[in-house]
């Protein structure tokens, strides 16, 4: 078995893919700096899977820390997930977030480089695939152009990854294109902790069911969609966290690189996604439509015949469950707050 550095491992993705990949026997080394999370989501991950993880307080963008990690633990594999995320906080300081995910990035890769690390499984998203021409989404779909700087770091990381496979030949890197993660573990320990207004839709619903919020706003109901609402690929982050120990089997046994959507293939509603709540809640979610959000693409789900083929992988839980262990997870946060 591997030892895997998870850098962001404490974020949402993160700290459930680290109780996956404990619980396939891999051992796990956290860099964090704990700026979208708690420390007290180690003991958590402890908690669930019973092991034992070796956690760091630091940034991806100081060598000092990179190479400490590197030196005091023979790493076989990155994940990467330390990244800032917040689209419309992108378009406000674009600095900060090329700094932090396109620098910060180059900065890991580099140290992987200088330490003979050479196998990453990086965060990517659909995102890089605007409005794709056609439904189900494929990964040979054109990369198209970002609407706001969040989406053009993951398509600069893809770039550079993919130009350090051509240049080096032991280099191994899984470009995952995540669709829309939603869930939480259904122990309830794990979850999306909203910071602020939430931009997505989930937790946006489940405060407005906590009676937090009045009412969700929907963002336009005149696309061309089933019912006019924004159609979207929601994955249990259970499932995606279990695509990434794949993804990393993978990685560990071949050179070059792959992107690999991972979804469900089934594309919801945002009404879809605000009825299933109502049924877990046990009452009505109020909403109002409003003007559509600017940036917003009418529908995506993802093709996901490649993950099934290359990794093995495909999603279990459908979309009643991802609402019922979301909502299992904000009510004990709201109890504990
Ligand atoms: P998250 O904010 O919960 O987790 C990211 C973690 O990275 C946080 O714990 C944060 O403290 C840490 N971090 C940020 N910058 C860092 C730095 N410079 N050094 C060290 N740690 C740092 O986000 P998430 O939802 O778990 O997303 C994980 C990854 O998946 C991100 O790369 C994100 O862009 C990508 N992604 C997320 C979604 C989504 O909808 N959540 C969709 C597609 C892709
Ligand atoms: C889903 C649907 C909205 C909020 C974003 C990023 C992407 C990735 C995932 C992270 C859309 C509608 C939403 C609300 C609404 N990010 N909506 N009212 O936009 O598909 O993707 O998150 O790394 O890069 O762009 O997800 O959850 O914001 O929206 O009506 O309050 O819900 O219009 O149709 P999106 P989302």
């Amino acid at each position: 078995m591997a030892t895997i550095l998870v850098t962001g491992g404490t974020g949402f993705i993160g700290s459930h893919t680290c109780v996956e990949l404990l619980s396939a026997n891999h051992d796990v080394v956290i860099l964090d700096n704990l700026y979208n999370s708690k420390e007290d989501v180690v003991k958590r991950i402890e908690q669930i899977s019973g092991r034992s993880v070796r956690f760091y307080k630091g940034d991806i963008l100081d060598d000092t820390i990179l190479d400490q990690i590197f030196t005091e633990n023979t790493i076989d594999a990155v994940i990467h997930f330390a990244a800032l995320k917040a689209v419309g906080e992108s378009m406000e300081k674009p600095l900060e977030y090329y700094h932090n995910n396109v620098g910060g990035a180059v900065n890991l890769y580099l140290a992987m480089q200088r330490h003979g690390v050479h196998t990453i499984v990086f965060s990517s998203s659909a995102t890089v695939y605007g409005q794709p021409k056609k439904v189900p989404c494929a990964e040979d779909a054109p990369i198209q152009e970002a609407t706001n700087p969040y989406g053009t770091t993951k398509i600069y990381n893809e770039k550079i990854l993919s130009d350090l496979c051509a240049a080096k030949k032991d280099f191994s890197v899984m470009l995952l294109r995540y669709f829309n993660p939603i869930g939480a573990h259904p122990s309830g320990l794990l979850g999306e902790v909203p910071n602020g207004v939430p931009n997505n839709l989930t937790p946006y619903v489940a405060q407005v069911a906590l009676g937090q919020r009045e009412f969700v706003r929907v963002w336009g109901n005149d696309y061309d969609t089933p019912d006019g609402t924004g159609v979207r690929d929601y994955i249990h982050v259970v499932d995606l966290a279990k695509g990434h120990v794949n993804a990393l089997d993978y990685a560990l046994h071949h050179h070059g690189v792959q992107a690999v959507n991972l979804g469900t293939g089934v594309g919801y509603s945002v009404l879809d996604v605000i009825h299933a709540y109502e049924k877990v809640c046990g009452h009505k979610i109020p909403y109002q439509i409003m003007e559509r959000r600017g940036g917003d693409i009418a529908e995506n789900y993802a093709d996901v015949s490649k993950a099934k083929t290359l990794l093995g992988w495909s999603a279990q839980y459908d979309l009643n469950q991802m609402v019922a262990d979301s909502w299992h997870f904000m009510e004990k946060l709201n109890e504990n707050q």
